[in-house]
């Protein structure tokens, strides 16, 4: 199980400081929020932005590509310092060839859904790619509600991903069964318990003035699965 702190909800003023504080509090992932204000109604970082940042962590730099058309900032995103890159199956008119073109570059290969995006855009790709994003909210902003069906999709993709011979999991070969959006300790529970392997956490890790980060990330990583009430 682990944990990949969204540093959209951190000091803007101080990524930097910010990537390095949650990568010695424990994070596992350090998640990037990449918005065009197009895609997404909002607009946030660029890749010499993150390239930035690069030399402040060694953690492993998910990067959540809120952009569309998305081809042109794959290959930059790459050399930015990007290891996971994902995209919406929306954001351009050949999925397909936009998964190629994320392996080509050397990163591991990321679709996201969004809360209404239909499942079975999945299945023609389960063999190409090395994770899925479940969104628990609409893409754009942090500190959103959990938007409960998800946890029904989550567990649905969980099958799907078995059904077609694979596993969740970050072993090679494996699917890593990724959410975002409105996690905090009491849905981590839930989103373990229907076959979650990594959380995605803005608010939770970064936000209110409480800056134990390192309790904050184990909270999260050690929430009890239990099913909704
Ligand atoms: C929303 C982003 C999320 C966001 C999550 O478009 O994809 O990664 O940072 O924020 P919280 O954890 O606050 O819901
Ligand atoms: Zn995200």
């Amino acid at each position: 199980m682990k944990i990949a702190p969204s540093l959209l909800s951190a000091d803007f003023a101080n990524l930097g400081a910010s990537a390095r504080v949650v990568t010695q509090a424990g994070a596992d992932w350090l998640h990037w929020d990449v918005m065009d204000g197009h895609f997404v109604p909002n607009l946030t970082i660029g890749a010499d932005v993150m390239a930035a940042v690069r030399p402040y962590s060694d953690l492993p730099f998910d990067v959540h590509l809120m952009i569309s058309p998305v081809d042109a900032f794959i290959p930059l995103f790459a050399k930015a310092g990007a290891d996971r890159l994902t995209i919406h199956p929306e954001a351009g008119p050949h999925l397909h060839r936009s998964l190629q073109l994320i392996r080509a570059v050397g990163c591991k290969v990321g679709v996201a859904l969004n809360p209404a995006t239909p499942l079975e855009v999945l299945q023609p790709v389960l063999g190409d790619i090395d994770q899925v994003l479940m969104m628990t909210v609409n893409p754009g902003f942090g500190g959103q509600q959990f938007i409960p069906q998800g946890l029904a999709r989550v567990a649905a993709v969980k099958a799907m991903i078995i059904q077609a011979g694979r596993q969740v999991g970050g072993d090679e070969g494996q699917i890593e069964l990724v959410v975002d959006g409105g996690v905090n300790p009491v849905t981590a529970g839930q989103l373990w318990a229907a076959g979650a392997s990594v959380l995605v956490a803005g608010t939770a890790v970064f936000g209110g003035t409480d800056g134990d980060y390192a309790a904050k990330i184990q909270r999260l990583k050690q929430a009890p699965p239990h099913t909704q009430d």
